[in-house]
């Protein structure tokens, strides 16, 4: 990874590159970035795709092809991946992914009630429920998570900061990038940023994603 790229990041917490390395499978790319995380069993890289029928569970069982709302992912998990790297096979400029820099929400809400509210997961994993909080001190720097399904407050800070997010992200100005061409790559850092997906529009049914999830970069 080129010095431009990781210092971009640090200082804006994602970086969008336009038809990147287009000779290069995600894969490679992943894998010249940082060290790519294998999830689950079906591998390194997620095909996203509009479903209208899915799991409950899921954003899209809940949300279909509307509006996902802010969240980083995986926030339920004790790590939430650090990195998220998508990269267009399929794309259409009016469907932009939204992005939300944690740290102007940490400014809004303040640090020390996003420190102190605990969450819990939705559903027990594992069969054991762990609490979360939402911001937490990590090296030298901040992790923040947030997922308005996925998580519930577990304290009653908990519900006041569940309450002052949900407002600061409904009139809060996001950036919007529109994954378009085959190859457009964006790299986020999952520990910093919210992101959301625009709804899915009529005819744009075929779009196409892959996602994979790095644990650091080089
Ligand atoms: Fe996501």
């Amino acid at each position: 990874m080129s010095r431009e790229v990781r210092d971009e990041i640090r200082k804006t917490g994602y970086i969008f590159l336009k038809s990147h390395r287009p000779d290069e499978s995600v894969v490679e790319l992943a894998k010249s970035w940082g060290k790519p995380m294998v999830l689950w069993e079906d591998g390194l890289v997620q095909a996203l795709v509009p479903r209208t029928e899915a799991a409950p569970n899921s954003y899209s069982g809940i949300y279909g092809l509307g509006h996902f709302p802010f969240h980083s992912d995986l926030a339920h998990w004790l790590t939430p991946p650090r990195y998220l790297l998508l990269r267009c096979v399929t794309g259409y400029a009016d469907i932009p992914t939204l992005l939300v820099d944690g740290r102007d929400l940490i400014d809004a809400i303040t640090l020390d009630i996003l420190a102190r509210a605990i969450f819990k997961p939705r559903r027990p994993r594992d069969g054991s429920v762990s609490l979360l909080r939402l911001c937490e001190s990590i090296e030298d720097s901040v992790r923040i998570r947030w997922d308005p399904v996925f998580l519930k407050p577990a304290s009653r800070i908990g519900a006041v900061a569940d309450l002052h997010i949900r407002e600061w992200l409904s009139t809060c100005k996001p950036t919007s990038l529109s994954l378009t061409q085959p190859h457009d790559t964006l790299l986020i850092d999952n520990w910093r940023m919210l992101h959301a997906r625009s709804p899915i529009l009529p005819g744009r049914e075929n779009r196409k994603i892959q996602r994979i999830y790095l644990e650091n970069l080089h």
